[in-house]
């Protein structure tokens, strides 16, 4: 039976990944947001986050416990162990939301390296159109105000992403020939 036959269901989930540096602030908060975003649209069956960082060293750990309170205190949930990210998910998202120029730029080099489109890796806060710039600063060195306007820009691009994913979406059930 081949995928997409008319007894098997096609694996039609959408793969959305946020990536930040060390996968223990910004790009964990991005995930819950998005999370309850698209749950919100009623997309939960369709799509599906999650959350990496572009360095190692706080693999396999929690979220930083500024973000995890930020996130508790403004109603979103976490459950969180940090990953670096994996040339191999390139081809594995849909869309590769990433925090700030130096997230960019370095998965734009891992995917030129491994000869892969790097068209799907956009910035988070390009999504966001009463943005100033594109960027969500690293809060890590910071403080907690610094955690709190971090989730604020998230969730003002969080809603222009599920807008893109719904888009997505529809060309694609359009642009797929009927069972
Ligand atoms: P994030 O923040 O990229 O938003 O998770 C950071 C967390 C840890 C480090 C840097 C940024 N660090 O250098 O350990």
């Amino acid at each position: 039976m081949h995928p997409g036959s008319p007894t098997e269901p096609r694996n039609d989930t959408y793969h959305v990944i946020t990536v930040c540096l060390g996968n223990i602030c910004r790009s964990p908060m991005a995930e819950s947001v998005l999370r309850a975003e698209i749950d919100r649209a009623g997309l939960a069956e369709l799509v599906d986050v999650d959350s990496a960082g572009t360095g190692d060293w706080h693999v396999g750990g929690d979220a930083d416990h500024r973000a995890q309170a930020t996130l508790r205190d403004n109603g979103y949930s976490l459950d969180h162990q940090a990953k670096q990210f994996n040339p191999a998910w390139f081809e594995e998202r849909d869309l590769i939301l990433v925090m700030d120029a130096n997230n960019l730029s370095t998965l734009r080099g891992w995917a030129k390296r491994v000869g892969v489109d790097d068209a799907h890796v956009r910035l988070l806060r390009s999504f966001d159109p009463a943005a100033d710039h594109h960027e969500v600063p690293d809060p890590y060195y910071g403080g907690m105000r610094g955690f709190q306007d971090t989730l604020e820009m998230i969730e003002a691009a969080a809603r222009g992403v599920v807008a893109h994913i719904e888009l997505e979406l529809q060309a694609r059930r359009t642009s797929q020939p009927p069972n």
